[in-house]
């Protein structure tokens, strides 16, 4: 009996199907990146057995629960509000999710990290704006403590036994790094006079380095601390926070957010990566190249703002190197580099302030105004760069897209590139606002949806027919090749965010964010998702597991085995 190992597979795939494969060394991306494992060697025998199998395309639902294609089932790992330790809980609204091995040799226990991006006061702080008149004399700093602990991110170890992963309670590596944890700059200058800051928030996606750390991306920071703007003559003027209104009760400088931070998963230990610009980073997707420095992709996501790409000059540094953004007009990349560039010396004292306020430099710059670019992974058998574009309504652009960019001869550290639209969300491909992006091992493209929970299924609105958000797949080969295909649908109100693969590829954890978002009175929720008895709805991390996840990874690709 011929065995054939799912690496050897891989690149026999490569090369014989698809021509050149780039083949990185390093994928942020899918089961993730962190290079896959081999859990177990499949038969051609057996792989031709599983060969068949049907991929059923789940109506668009309204129904309040988290539904499933045949062939998988789910089980919650963690919820809100959990105990991960005799001092800590599991922080609101799970967005991205990453696992690592503590043993690269077993796929079942390790590390995952979870986002907690923001917080709903009705069930967080017990605060509810719509019984004040005037809410902001309401709001105590009791209520803004909790709210503080309840956002950035959680480590916990989990294991799987039996086909089900559980939480090991007080691991010492269970810990919680909130609003109010203190983390350094990676920078030599100091930050609005720091070199630390108070916390992380607004936690959205987020990435993993070659070095086996987690990414953690700040996004709408403004709605905690608000924002400081720039008149034409470069005088500023800080507009406060238009939600949260943290700032009546710390005054932390809204310069320490807007960064992507790096956590240890060892000890905790974090720090905010200055070089690679503020602004509502969605995510950060890195690549190594073989020279071991890295390139990281990463996009602002508000409207009309840019994708940018960081190229260190050294080895494993995500301090030492120069900052681009996209023209995708033109398809080149353009260096936000004070030193070299004289439209930015006009405006900017130094290289400090064009980071920290790279908006306005990608624009003296010319860079291209996009669609809200949410999540950016790199697919691992060709190489391009794949870009959610989630909308922008002002601009009519209600249903999103997905980017592809490949970068000039592949090369990542490329300053130029060639951009076209991979999909188009509407009615021709049944999704609207792609949000997250995942490859699985065999190069399937998994994506959720993130229409946002006051527009969804409203008769008024572009999105009644995609009904509730979900999660979707499009298969890399056989019959489905290229379509999207719905295989999850989520509880009220919700998003499915942060899909990531095991190691061995045969689970998915994915995040069920806000549901119930749209609840006015606690004793009459929109959604009483996970169901767990206690009438309110809950973010949770879940596991994906069954015969389409293992399936879908390892075994279409015995159809171009066979071609
Ligand atoms: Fe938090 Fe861009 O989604
Ligand atoms: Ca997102
Ligand atoms: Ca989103």
């Amino acid at each position: 009996m011929k065995k054939m190992k799912r690496r050897d597979f891989v690149s026999f795939l490569g090369k014989a199907s698809l021509g050149m494969i780039v083949a990185p060394a390093f994928l942020s991306s899918c089961g993730n990146s962190t290079t896959p494992i081999l859990s177990k060697v499949l038969s051609i025998e057996e792989l031709k057995r599983l060969k068949a199998f049907p991929l059923e395309n789940l109506l668009p639902s309204d129904k309040d629960d988290l539904l499933l294609t045949k062939g998988l089932d789910y089980h919650t790992v963690i919820k809100w509000n959990e105990k991960i330790s005799d001092s800590d809980t599991f922080g609101f609204n799970n967005d991205f999710t990453c696992f690592i091995p503590l043993d690269k040799n077993n796929p079942k226990d390790g590390l995952l990290w979870v986002n907690h991006e923001y917080i709903n006061r009705l069930y967080v702080s017990d605060f509810n704006y719509r019984d004040f008149e005037n809410p902001k004399e309401h709001l105590t700093r009791a209520q803004v403590d909790k709210e503080m602990y309840n956002v950035g991110g959680s480590i916990v170890r989990i294991k799987e036994e039996n086909g089900v992963w559980k939480v090991v309670q007080n691991d010492p590596n269970n810990r919680r790094i909130t609003a109010k944890t203190p983390i350094q700059f990676n920078w030599d200058t100091p930050i609005k006079g720091k070199t630390e800051a108070i916390g992380t928030l607004a936690n959205c996606s987020g990435g993993i380095t070659p070095w086996n750390t987690f990414l953690t991306c700040e996004e709408n920071y403004d709605s905690f601390y608000g924002e400081t703007y720039y008149d034409e003559d470069n005088n500023s003027k800080k507009i406060p926070s238009h939600y949260y209104n943290w700032e009546d009760f710390y005054d932390h400088p809204t310069e320490h957010y807007g960064w992507v931070v790096e956590v240890n998963p060892k000890d905790g230990s974090a720090q905010k990566h200055i070089a690679l610009g503020r602004f509502a980073h969605e995510c950060c997707t890195l690549y190594e190249l073989e020279d071991k420095r890295v390139v990281a992709y990463t996009g602002d996501d508000k409207n009309n703002e840019h994708l940018y790409k960081f190229v260190g000059s050294k080895p494993g540094s995500l301090k030492e190197g120069t900052l681009y953004v996209a023209d995708t007009v033109n398809g080149a990349w353009l260096a936000l580099d004070w030193g070299n560039q004289p439209k930015l010396q006009q405006r900017f004292k130094n290289q400090t302030e064009v980071l920290i306020r790279a908006r306005e430099a990608a624009k003296i710059l010319g860079a291209t105004p996009l669609n809200r670019p949410e999540d950016i992974e790199i697919d691992p058998i060709s190489g391009n760069i794949f870009i959610s574009l989630t909308n922008n309504k002002p601009k009519h652009d209600f249903h999103g897209s997905i980017l592809k960019i490949e970068e000039t001869a592949g090369k990542f550290n490329a300053l130029t590139f060639k951009v076209s639209t991979y999909k188009a969300g509407g009615k021709e491909n049944g999704f609207s606002c792609p949000d997250n992006l995942a490859f699985d091992m065999a190069g399937n493209l998994w994506m959720t949806s993130d229409m946002s929970g006051n527009a969804m299924n409203r008769e008024d609105k572009p999105y009644m027919p995609y009904k509730n958000n979900s999660l979707f797949v499009i298969p890399r080969y056989g019959k489905d090749k290229g379509k999207v295909i719905r295989v999850a649908s989520a509880p009220k109100d919700a998003e499915l965010t942060g899909p990531w693969f095991s190691p061995d590829g045969n689970t998915l954890f994915l995040s069920v964010q806000h549901p119930g978002e749209q609840t006015v009175d606690v004793n009459n929720p929109t959604s009483t998702w996970p169901f767990d008895g206690d009438n309110i709805p809950k973010p949770a991390v879940v596991a994906i597991t069954g015969d389409l996840i293992e399936k879908m990874n390892h075994l279409n690709k015995i159809e171009v085995l066979h071609d």
